[in-house]
């Protein structure tokens, strides 16, 4: 398919919003200009390049043995099939469903399906979780990139222990005590990965983010499987523990912790935060599909390529390696000692006993790197398409200058790490934000626009049907699952976190942590009004009538994908 990029080069630049019709068009195609998927190939692996990435190898295997191995996995795969594949479709079908409309943001896309006022002010979550996630994300992407150089020039070479990987990965975060690195060091690698998002996004979304996808997805995937068999060959050790081991530990059925309601929530929040589902990502990305796309299977395909990455690669490569070296209890332990030590520490500690350690080092963080930027590069298209359909603003500056807020507010991450300024994003952004946005897509598109209207829509231009027991799933399990996981986690989590009786990150608070707590949800709240203001003004400006609906705009023309 072509670029519905041939519609543009008019070189005017009208006012969007204008109540021409004429100059609509052209404004849309302006705006627009660029931003359609090349190919059908490039498109499943920019959408599997949005779902794999940080999560699939570093947050699944600590979450799986944080949360009991085999029983983790059975809750997982529950939550995969009646929340993750239909959420999954909900968002492709929303997404493309609002690309009618021009819009690729969830304010425009709540909008599109549901003509209440209300609507798009909801849509906020769908601005500000995608931008907070976008921040910290890329940051601990860039100690990927870091420790993808120091393994390249054996800078922790020698510190054979787990304390010494953990003193070593403390004094990179600038934290605790241990100096090895200068003080500018993670400055740097934040800078570096963020100017290389920023000039992926400014290219658009086939010259841009497609182009990454099909350079770093095969890559990562490769560099995947060649870890995972260095780790499966690895012979026991002393102890007697094999990558065997390891794998029996995940994938081992167990059902002794299924009563636990911890393991569900935590299943259902990696199987968000792995399908990049609640993040408003996927929609954006579907926004730029035709009527014509199929969404059924590529939403399917998208899903299983996520999956295989995660079960088969993420599971084979640091459990087993954990279990080979420090035994099953030994791997629980490092789990459950903080979210990274096992991907910096742990792994770095293994490649150092391994033949060819430098190199696997270095493939381990070079592909945690690829799968961080594809789904970093995700994050920022919602705001990018707000920015861009409703004010008219040129793709470069708008992606240089949200990188310029992305990099000030990163900066105070890594600042405040020590003081828990991260983990509070990560909670109410990249885990319980997600179950909202979810929520409210689901009532928005399933319930409000209507059961049967979200079938269609969602079939339409498809190369399958889907099993109509998904119809029942989507309408009314999907929705209960979430509202259960939004309830029990309100009541276990949510509250006794923002009442502060727990920290965001786990265990109590201290008072000395209190004002960078605050800090870091004054952050969250004055972004979210921020954005609530330029959608007041974004709908004013362009002149649209919530109980009228959101003006259609042409299709653009664009031979077929390919
Ligand atoms: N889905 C992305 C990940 O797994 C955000 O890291």
């Amino acid at each position: 398919m072509s670029p519905r990029a041939d519609e543009a080069g008019t070189g005017v630049s009208p006012r969007p919003g204008s109540a021409d019709p004429d100059r609509r068009e052209t404004e849309n195609a302006r705006t627009r200009a660029g931003e359609a998927w090349g190919t059908r190939i490039g498109l499943i692996l920019a959408m599997a390049g949005n779902a794999v990435g940080l999560g699939n190898f570093l947050r699944f295997p600590t979450q799986a043995a944080n949360n009991g191995g085999g029983s983790f996995m059975i809750t997982y795969f529950a939550a995969l099939l009646l929340l993750g594949i239909p959420l999954m479709w909900i968002e492709w079908g929303l997404g493309r469903n609002g690309g009618r409309y021009r819009k690729g943001h969830l304010p425009g896309l709540l909008a599109a399906v549901w003509r209440h006022p209300a609507a798009k002010y909801l849509g906020v979550v769908g601005l500000v979780i995608p931008m907070a996630v976008m921040v910290y994300y890329t940051y601990i992407e860039s100690w990927t990139l870091a420790y993808a150089f120091f393994s390249a020039t054996g800078d922790y070479w020698g510190r054979e222990t787990q304390d010494a990987m953990v003193g070593y990965l403390r004094s990179f975060q600038g934290v605790g005590e241990e100096r090895v690195h200068g003080v500018l060091t993670p400055f740097l690698f934040f800078t570096v990965t963020l100017v290389v998002n920023i000039w992926v996004v400014s290219k658009g979304v086939a010259a841009g983010i497609e182009r990454l996808a099909r350079i770093a997805m095969p890559t990562l995937f490769i560099l995947a499987v060649l870890l995972a068999i260095a780790v499966l060959l690895q012979p026991p050790s002393a102890g007697g523990d094999t990558p065997i081991r390891g794998l029996q530990f995940i994938y081992g059925p167990d059902f002794s912790r299924l009563t636990d309601a911890s393991v569900w929530l935590a299943s259902a929040g990696q199987i968000f935060f792995t399908l990049s589902v609640g993040m408003g990502s996927l929609a954006a990305y579907a926004s730029y599909l035709s009527r014509r796309d199929d969404i059924a299977l590529n939403g399917l395909a998208t899903a299983a390529t996520n999956e295989t990455a995660e079960v088969v690669l993420g599971g084979t490569i640091a459990i087993p390696a954990a279990v080979t070296f420090f035994g099953v209890s030994g791997a629980v332990a490092i789990a459950q000692s903080g979210s990274f030590n096992l991907g910096f520490a742990t792994m770095s500690v293994v490649f150092q006993q391994m033949a060819g350690g430098q190199l696997l080092g270095t493939a381990w963080f070079g592909l945690l790197f690829f799968a961080g930027i594809t789904s970093s590069v995700a994050m920022l298209t919602p705001i990018l398409a707000f920015l861009r359909e409703e004010f008219g603003v040129r793709r470069e500056w708008a992606a240089w200058g949200l990188g310029g807020i992305t990099f000030v507010l990163g900066l105070l991450h890594i600042i405040w790490l020590e003081h828990g300024f991260l983990d509070e994003w990560d909670y109410w952004a990249g885990t319980f934000g997600l179950v909202v946005v979810a929520l409210l897509e689901v009532i928005a598109f399933v319930w409000i626009y209507g059961p049967a209207n979200a079938w269609r829509s969602i079939h339409e231009g498809a190369d399958i049907r889907i099993p109509r027991f998904f119809k029942f799933v989507i309408t009314y399990v999907t929705p209960v699952y979430l509202l259960i996981i939004l309830v029990w986690w309100g009541a276990t989590d949510a509250l006794p976190i923002l009442g502060l009786s727990r920290a965001a990150g786990g265990g109590p608070v201290v008072a000395a942590t209190l004002p960078y707590i605050w800090a870091a949800r004054a952050a969250l709240l004055g972004m979210a009004m921020v954005f609530l203001v330029l959608i007041h003004w974004a709908w004013r400006r362009n002149g649209y009538d919530d109980r009228a609906g959101l003006p259609e705009v042409p299709e653009l023309q664009g031979g077929d994908r390919a």
